[in-house]
């Protein structure tokens, strides 16, 4: 493919992107319930996914990630196909219930026998393996013991986390060890939108600490046993939360979707306390978080990356469409303002102003912690052509002007070390099924087949011209 695929020559986005460095890591990501399949093999069992995607009505169509992209039978071909782009980096998860069915107990060789192998196939085509180790996959034996609103689930994750230390620290540098705790946390217990689908408010506040003591004790562990070289962090999902007015209302909306939203695992994460005006608004509503001594100097583990995913960002009111400030349980409203942007197969604005916005605010209010862009990327409608070739162009005008956004954060002094594309390929996306396709490869459910759509391709130019400086 000739470089003409790359970035229109001289938009800002391109001129942007030209200013990271050779040294700039590029990836893509994926994670073990969205490609995997392979559901019920080799000894794995059921996690909340599983039993969420058979409860009617959650998943779009019924869909379900018992075969999804059959990645599980096709891990050499894929990582061929990961190879063929030219990153340097292969991000994706293990699944808790192929490598410790249930939730306790000993390990399943076979399951983690599967990431032995992907690790040592990554490797053998020069590509680092970036694990994560917890990407919403929660065996069913542990939700129902409680799931992740019990203290309990914090240390079964530190136990499960140092199963799969053992067999891959050999090889593997870079660990992170929740994905997106917000989701686990305020999808699956609050919203009910995710597994395991409960939606009782102070549960997934309690959810939120056990998720960040889980973090917490998992670091420690793997510190303790790990060498100088190993790398630790956390993912989160962030965006930017701006007042729709100067309004005092409209203020405090965006404060306290920012506080929920973000500060709730920064603060306590990288400055070893829970914000005090979040825990203030959670005490108004009698919910404390419950934290016991010494669990605030677990969570606040010194941490060596910040994983940030990215997606849009959000204007916020704080009146309803009737301009009421209450919701009828008396709670503050936050109502998200669309802006009238562009927006994704998924209705999200596309906002890359916003992106750099939130990762220079990042760098300033959190010094001192590199950053990894550990997902960013777009779901459209795609037509493929008689080969199955799809002409993406809102997905890699997406990629352009949102790497161009790191670009720009990084000259405004964020410390930002590498960018990995979400996804790889088509997916299971969750509630939406395989409805909608975030990858840069598509992937034709009937056959399996894999074929790198234009995005993929302006991707590995794109690659190719930061290494090259030209
Ligand atoms: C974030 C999640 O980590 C990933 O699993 C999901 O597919 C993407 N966002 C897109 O929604």
């Amino acid at each position: 493919m000739d470089i003409t695929t790359a970035a229109p020559a001289g938009s800002l986005a391109e001129q942007q992107i030209r200013t990271l460095p050779p040294s700039f890591r590029w990836g893509v990501a994926t994670s073990a319930y969205q490609i995997e399949g392979a559901a019920f093999e080799d000894g794995r069992t059921a996690s909340i996914w599983d039993t969420y995607c058979r409860t009617p009505g959650m998943v779009h169509e019924g869909d379900h990630g018992d075969v999804a992209c059959d990645h599980y039978h096709r891990m050499p071909e894929d990582v061929e196909l990961i190879r063929s782009l030219g990153v340097d980096t292969y991000r994706f998860s293990v699944s808790w219930p192929r490598v410790q069915p249930g939730g306790t107990g000993p390990v399943n060789v076979k399951g983690l026998g599967f990431y032995d192998r992907l690790v040592d196939e990554l490797l053998a085509k020069d590509i680092a393996p970036w694990v994560t180790l917890y990407h919403w996959d929660l065996p069913q034996e542990l939700e129902d013991a409680g799931g992740w609103p019990v203290r309990d689930t914090a240390y079964r994750f530190a136990d499960y986390a140092m199963l799969v230390f053992d067999k891959l620290q050999d090889r593997v540098r870079e660990w992170t060890t929740l994905n997106e705790p917000w989701c686990s946390a305020m999808l699956g217990y609050w919203e009910g939108r995710q597994a395991p689908g409960r939606q009782h408010f102070p549960d997934a506040i309690h959810a939120v600490h056990h998720l960040l003591l889980g973090h917490g004790l998992a670091t420690q562990r793997m510190r303790a046993a790990g060498k100088p070289e190993h790398e630790f962090g956390i993912t989160l999902n962030m965006g930017t939360a701006t007042p729709a007015t100067d309004s005092i209302e409209d203020r405090e909306a965006a404060r306290r979707a920012d506080g929920l939203g973000a500060r709730i695992y920064l603060d306590p994460l990288l400055r070893g306390q829970y914000p005090a005006d979040i825990v203030a608004d959670l005490a108004e509503r009698k919910i404390e978080l419950p934290i016991r001594d010494g669990d605030l100097e677990i969570i606040a583990a010194p941490i060596d990356v910040l994983g940030v995913n990215f997606y849009s960002g959000h204007v916020f009111s704080g009146r309803d469409e009737h301009g009421n400030t209450r919701d009828a349980e008396g709670n503050p409203v936050e109502r998200q303002i669309p802006q009238g942007k562009p927006v994704t197969a998924m209705g999200w604005e596309i906002v890359p102003e916003r992106f750099t916005e939130l990762l220079v605010r990042l760098s300033k209010d959190y010094p001192g912690v590199p950053m990894v862009i550990t997902e960013n990327g777009s779901a459209f409608v795609d037509t493929p052509d008689a080969e199955d070739f799809v002409e993406d162009e809102g997905r890699t005008d997406y990629f352009r002007t949102h790497i161009g956004a790191v670009a720009a954060a990084r000259n405004q002094g964020a410390d930002i070390r590498g960018y990995f594309a979400w996804s790889l390929m088509d997916n299971f996306e969750w509630s939406y099924g395989y409805d909608k396709r975030f990858g840069i490869v598509r992937v034709d459910y009937q056959t399996q087949q894999r074929t790198p759509k234009r995005s993929a391709l302006w991707y590995r130019d794109t690659i190719r011209q930061v290494r090259s400086g030209t």
